[in-house]
């Protein structure tokens, strides 16, 4: 079984969590691919895929918004798993910024969703994002809120629901 996870991350978290997928895909052929920076290879190769972005501003990357648009047909027939990184804390925003991340199409298509948590990791901000996070967040400390439970269920809903070719 092939498995495809494709993701985009700025600070490196959602990078982790893509790690921490593909350690739970166990029997699958795991390829991880960072959409800024490998070669992007034929999706119809992969028998599912998994699509991972980090979410600023209550926005997913564009990168990601992109490889989504362009590549809508062929990633709605691999039924998505689809899921972002973030720290917000309301459980309704976190759904909403899920949904929002991935084209309406894609994530009606979608065998499984996660709102995978996030980190702040100040010595990875830029001065901005450091004000900004100081400010909203009040709090100037690296901290780590992934939600492993969250990525259990991800893998479980995925391999329940993935096609097999
Ligand atoms: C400037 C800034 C803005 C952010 N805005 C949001 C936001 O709107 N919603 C959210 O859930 N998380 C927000 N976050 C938290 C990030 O999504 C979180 O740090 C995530 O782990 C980053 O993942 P990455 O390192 O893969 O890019 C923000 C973080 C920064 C630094």
């Amino acid at each position: 079984m092939k498995t495809a996870i494709i993701f985009t991350s700025k600070h490196g978290t959602t990078a982790k969590v893509t790690q921490m997928i593909a350690a739970r895909l166990t029997g699958n052929q795991v390829s991880v691919i960072n959409l800024k920076k490998d070669k992007i290879p034929d999706i119809n190769l992969f028998d599912g895929i998994i699509l991972g972005t980090s979410i600023y501003a209550g926005t997913s990357s564009k990168t990601m918004q992109r490889f989504c648009k362009e590549n809508i047909e062929a990633l709605k027939r691999k039924r998505p798993a689809l899921f972002v990184c973030g720290m917000e804390l309301d459980e309704t925003k976190q759904q909403q910024e899920l949904s929002n991340a991935y084209p309406q199409e894609l994530y009606e298509y979608a065998v499984a969703g996660c709102f995978a948590g996030g980190e702040f990791q100040f010595e990875k901000m830029n001065f901005f994002e450091r004000a900004i996070i100081k400010r909203i967040a009040k709090t100037d400390k690296s901290v780590s809120q992934i939600k492993k439970d969250g990525i259990d269920r991800l893998v479980t809903e995925y391999e329940k629901g993935k096609v097999m070719e």
